[in-house]
């Protein structure tokens, strides 16, 4: 299945920035294909993504430009041009930042005409700037999350220049639309419906490297979810890092100012597109008509993905997360009355300053209410500049260790009794690809997003199929198709 390059056509494109980037990839053009020439061979890129789903989204925006401009795609990073886009959440995704950018050195050792870019959220953290213009002094371009858009043009000056180029925003409140973009999948795709974060969660660097909260209009998005339909596109993920606020910051009166609720329902309606995720939702504006909206409507999947981050009522208000673990756990239970077979999971951090062993008790508790189909557990990591870094109380990495190997064993335990429960139903999956470890099968994904491998031909990738679920395996299942 061949993959197209959505917006690379002059004729598609209605934002003025969007066409000026257009125009910098032609010129582009002319620079690698000259680099062609000068190498005897097709020049090389590989774009390295680290973070969640936005700078996924992000890195396919990135990709499309590279191979407009003429570069083959490549995995590995031994490459003509090699781009990092970084996260900045907790500190290992630094760290693991720093370690690649240092072996991608000894590739440019042996390759002269080689570029290495880096972009994303720990690029709007300047002490990381500084670290790289002082330690990593290889790299070709520096440039940040807010001028993202501007990658085509900046490919182009750094092409041209010897120097290191470095462009980083603090803010912006532009969106640009219909920028060039091509999808991992050909069956399903992001779609941003917002960017930024105004919650400030004060463990969160977020909101500082990925600016206020502004969301694309209604039409804006429905349109991107056409034209991906039209080109083959059956499930899409509605992304943005609280999705229940989507709107809040258009105008009373703007025609633009509807809810996510009626957003969920739009989408639901585009021709073509047959599952409907979105991520993440935060308990604090999930509201009643978005629930509503999501059992009326089977296109949506079965999998809600709610944050709970801590059970405990006094470090729930020191993380500023604006909800009670009563009212969490009340919504969690209205949504799985109101929504029979969803899947709800969950992200929680262990080690907040001031944590003891009993407010992570309050976590697993709610873990043993709630019951979460499946959780991600993070060791909560200091980040410079947010409130709680100068909280007191920081809890010692040892006693964290102990209370998260605690609760790390109730969310499996849970996660492995709610799999289980699922024993000899017969499912719709979505067929996403051949088995990794074994060719003759393939891997599909429910609707409330629990993986199913089974025997079948690589043809039916990308299609709707039936499969019963006859053994589990913890957090997958082996299968037949029906
Ligand atoms: N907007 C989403 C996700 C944000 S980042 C939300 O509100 O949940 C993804 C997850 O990383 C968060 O849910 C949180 O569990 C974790 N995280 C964020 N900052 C962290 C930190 N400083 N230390 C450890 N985990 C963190
Ligand atoms: Fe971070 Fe909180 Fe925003 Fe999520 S909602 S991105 S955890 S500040
Ligand atoms: Fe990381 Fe940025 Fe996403 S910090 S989690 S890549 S928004």
């Amino acid at each position: 299945m061949s993959i197209n390059i959505l917006n690379s056509n002059k004729n598609d494109v209605k934002d003025a920035e969007s066409l000026k980037q257009l125009e910098f990839i032609e010129q582009a053009k002319e620079k690698v294909a000259a680099l062609e020439k000068n190498l005897g061979r097709k020049p090389t890129a590989c774009v390295v993504t680290f973070g969640c789903q936005m700078n996924a989204r992000d890195s396919e925006k990135l990709l499309a430009i590279l191979k407009l401009a003429g570069y083959e795609e490549v995995e590995t990073e031994d490459a003509d041009f090699v781009i990092y886009n970084t996260c900045t959440v907790r500190d290992n995704a630094d760290q693991r930042v720093y370690g690649r950018l240092g072996q991608c050195s000894n590739f440019k050792k042996k390759n002269p005409h080689m570029k290495i870019a880096i972009c994303g959220c720990l690029m709007q953290e300047q002490s990381a700037v500084e670290k790289i213009q002082k330690s990593y002094r290889f790299v070709d371009l520096i440039f940040g999350t807010h001028n993202i858009y501007k990658f085509a043009e900046l490919l182009n000056t750094t092409l041209d220049s010897d120097r290191m180029i470095i462009d980083i925003w603090k803010e912006t409140d532009k969106i640009v639309e219909d920028l060039p973009v091509m999808r991992k999948y050909p069956f399903k795709s992001g779609v941003n419906i917002m960017f930024g974060c105004d919650n400030f969660c004060t463990y969160c660097i977020v909101p500082y490297v990925r600016g206020r909260e502004r969301s694309r209009s209604p039409k804006d998005i429905i349109r991107e979810c056409e034209k991906l339909a039209a080109d083959g596109v059956k499930e899409v993920m509605l992304l943005g890092q609280n999705v229940n606020s989507y709107g809040f910051d258009f105008e009373e009166g703007d025609s633009n100012k509807i809810t996510f609720a009626e957003l969920l329902k739009m989408v639901c309606e585009v021709e073509g597109i047959e599952r409907v995720r979105f991520m993440t939702p935060h308990p604090k504006d999930f509201s009643d008509d978005v629930i509503d909206v999501i059992a009326a409507n089977p296109k949506i999947a079965r999998h809600i993905h709610l944050p709970l981050q801590a059970g405990n009522n006094e470090i729930l208000r020191r993380m500023n997360r604006k909800y009670t673990k009563e009212q969490f756990i009340d919504l969690a239970m209205k949504i799985r009355e109101r929504i029979p077979d969803v899947a709800i999971t969950t992200d929680i951090i262990v080690g907040f300053p001031g944590e003891s062993a009993a407010d992570v008790d309050d976590t697993i508790d709610v873990i043993k209410q709630v019951k979460f189909d499946n959780a991600f557990t993070f060791i909560y990591s200091k980040r410079t500049g947010t409130p709680a870094a100068s909280m007191p109380d920081q809890v010692p990495e040892e006693e964290v260790k102990v209370n998260f190997d605690k609760l790390l064993k109730v969310v499996q335990d849970t996660a492995k009794e709610q799999a289980e429960k699922l024993q000899g139903r017969t499912e719709r999956v979505l067929v996403e690809g051949v088995n990794e470890h074994d060719a003759a099968l393939l891997t599909g994904r429910m609707s409330n997003n629990t993986l199913v491998h089974f025997p079948g031909d690589e043809a039916l990738i990308g299609s709707f199929v039936d499969v019963s679920l006859d053994e589990c395996h913890g957090f997958y299942y082996m299968g037949t198709m029906r």
